[in-house]
């Protein structure tokens, strides 16, 4: 079984006080749990540089929440995979919040992919069906078709720095989780694609789930041998919440 690994989306949340309060509390977590849980998290962009010394020697891996898909220029307001990668040691990319408001594609979504490998990020890549897509029995279509769009033409070689997060957009924020058995079954759905694509470097992927997980439900869905983590947004801006799942984590056997 892989170490299961828990990052905390931060998103546009957190003062530079609480962002050092919280990265503290991941670094003695991380001290605890030793090799049994890797944990990440996920500040806004500003925060990377001071929780970059905050986070030290630790094993906690300091991660940005998206990058953009030029290199440099006239792109007011965006940062380059260039510009993370001394502080970050990963990025996310493809959130549905992304996806939403901001637009993105699939085909931005695998040009930010080709440029955070390039930087020397590892990358965290986020899909998931939405509630209408899920009604009509289109959940395994829809995220096979954005694996499709982000992967495409991916060099085996980049498989070992890559993770899939599932994410019903359905269930993000909202409070109201997928079943563990919906996420495993989704895990097991997203192994089947990847192996399919890159061979068997597919299986060493890890495949997380997001969605209103928490303090309450992480046990259950770290159960299912088919997810290999979490990630978790509201939960992970609680200290003593973001605790109990790392320890949750740290006893999945
Ligand atoms: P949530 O967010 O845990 O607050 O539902 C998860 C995410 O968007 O990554």
């Amino acid at each position: 079984m892989t170490t299961p690994y828990l990052v905390g989306n931060w998103k546009m949340n957190t003062t530079l006080e609480e962002a050092q309060q919280l990265a503290e509390a991941a670094v003695s977590l991380s001290e605890n749990v030793g090799s049994k849980v890797d944990i990440g998290i996920a500040p806004p962009y500003p925060w990377l540089v001071p929780l970059r010394d905050t986070v030290g020697n630790s094993n906690v891996r300091l991660g940005a929440q998206d990058c953009s898909s030029n290199d440099n220029g006239a792109y007011t307001g965006d940062v380059s995979a260039s510009m993370l990668a001394p502080y970050a040691d990963f990025t996310i990319i493809g959130h549905s919040e992304r996806r939403a408001h901001h637009h993105e594609s699939d085909n931005i979504v695998k040009t930010k992919i080709g440029k955070a490998l390039a930087a020397g990020m590892d990358v965290i890549l986020c899909v998931g069906e939405s509630a209408e897509e899920r009604e009509a029995g289109n959940a395994n279509r829809i995220v096979q078709s954005q694996l499709e769009g982000a992967l495409d033409g991916m060099d085996a070689s980049d498989v070992s720095h890559l993770t899939v997060a599932y994410e019903p957009v359905w269930a993000i924020g909202t409070g109201k989780a997928a079943t563990p058995d919906d996420a495993a079954e989704m895990s097991r759905f997203i192994r089947e694609q990847l192996v399919s694509r890159v061979g068997t470097a597919g299986d060493g992927v890890r495949i997380l789930y997001g969605g209103s997980a928490n303090d309450a439900n992480a046990a259950s869905f770290l159960a299912a041998e088919a997810v290999d983590g979490l990630l978790i947004g509201g939960a992970s801006l609680k200290i003593p919440a973001f605790t109990a799942m790392v320890e949750a984590a740290a006893q999945r056997d």
